[in-house]
């Protein structure tokens, strides 16, 4: 159902355990001590973790915010280069790369798979499934986890050339999605797409209104296409307090330098918990600028 969906033949798709599996299984079959992963970070933890289990060297680019780091990631390029890692629209900044992109490093980097993590595509203004499935040394993630709202199913895929796919198939256990998650899948994709989306449409108005508000509050809140804000604050590790104890989970980064003052807050995609959001993040930031000396 998702091969004829996505326009390929099924052999060029697996099913995995979501995206983690899909990710894990590509390091498990490309990387190995001797090989490295090229990373622009910060990015989804799990990537680097599994490339090192997988024995991989990682190399990180950084990529704060703003246009994807193309230049630099062809710079950090070398022989031995395995994998070349896009996550577009980015965890945790929400930053996007572009179909030029897409297809300028699959052609620059024709020794080493190119792995464009699509967790969030959904949301982004410019798909890039269709640039990165035209090329032979792509290999495409995605899954239920985000925009079909199905993180607890565990089912995700990726697609890519026969011969790929085929090593991610031995680099796994051969039953990575339970016969009742598959078949909840199967429904959920044929039934799901209009609550998908206006779900969509819904986190979209509330990312735009969610930026706003957040530099409004004196917060420093990045551009993003996904269906989460990361904002820096003055102090973040209070605002989280601050929004735990009114029984809202935001994801804060304290043990890493760059993003240590950042919050992700993702886009609740229904107006009461937007709205209780809104108020709890109004009530914090305005009563931290009332405490500052003048
Ligand atoms: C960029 C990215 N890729 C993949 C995943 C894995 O998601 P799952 O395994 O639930 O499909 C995540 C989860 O947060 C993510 O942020």
């Amino acid at each position: 159902m998702l091969a004829d969906r996505t326009g390929v033949q099924p052999n060029r798709l697996i099913i995995t355990g979501g995206g983690d599996d899909a990710l894990y299984r590509a390091c498990l079959a490309l990387l190995q001590p001797g090989r490295d992963i090229v990373l622009p970070t910060p990015t989804f933890e799990m990537i680097g973790r599994y490339a090192r289990l997988a024995g991989g060297r990682v190399i990180d680019v950084p990529w704060p915010h703003g246009a994807f780091p193309r230049e630099a990631v062809l710079r950090a390029v070398r022989p031995q280069t395995a994998m070349v890692c896009v996550v577009s629209p980015n965890n945790p900044t929400g930053a996007v790369a572009t179909a030029d992109d897409v297809r300028a490093l699959c052609m620059a980097v024709p020794h080493a798979l190119i792995l464009f993590d699509l967790a969030y595509e959904e949301y982004a203004d410019e798909p890039l499934m269709m640039a990165a499935l035209e090329q032979p040394n792509a290999l495409i993630i995605r899954t239920l986890s985000k925009a079909w709202g199905l993180a607890g199913l565990r089912v995700g895929y990726a697609v890519g050339t026969e011969r790929v796919i085929h090593w991610l198939r031995c680099a796994g256990n051969p039953f990575a999605v339970s016969g009742p998650s598959a078949r909840i899948a199967i429904a959920w994709l044929r039934e799901g797409c209009d609550w998908m989306a206006q779900s969509i449409a819904t986190v979209r108005r509330e990312r735009v209104a969610l930026h706003h508000l957040l530099a409004e509050l004196g917060a420093m809140p990045l551009p993003s296409q996904a269906n989460f804000v990361l904002a820096r604050f003055a102090a973040a590790s209070q605002v989280a307090s601050g929004l735990a104890r009114l029984g809202i989970a935001v994801r804060g980064f304290p043990n890493d330098d760059p993003l240590r003052e950042h919050l992700r807050i993702t886009c609740p995609g229904n107006a009461a918990d937007f709205d209780r959001l809104c108020g709890a993040l109004r009530t914090i930031l305005r009563s931290r600028s009332e405490e500052q000396p003048t």
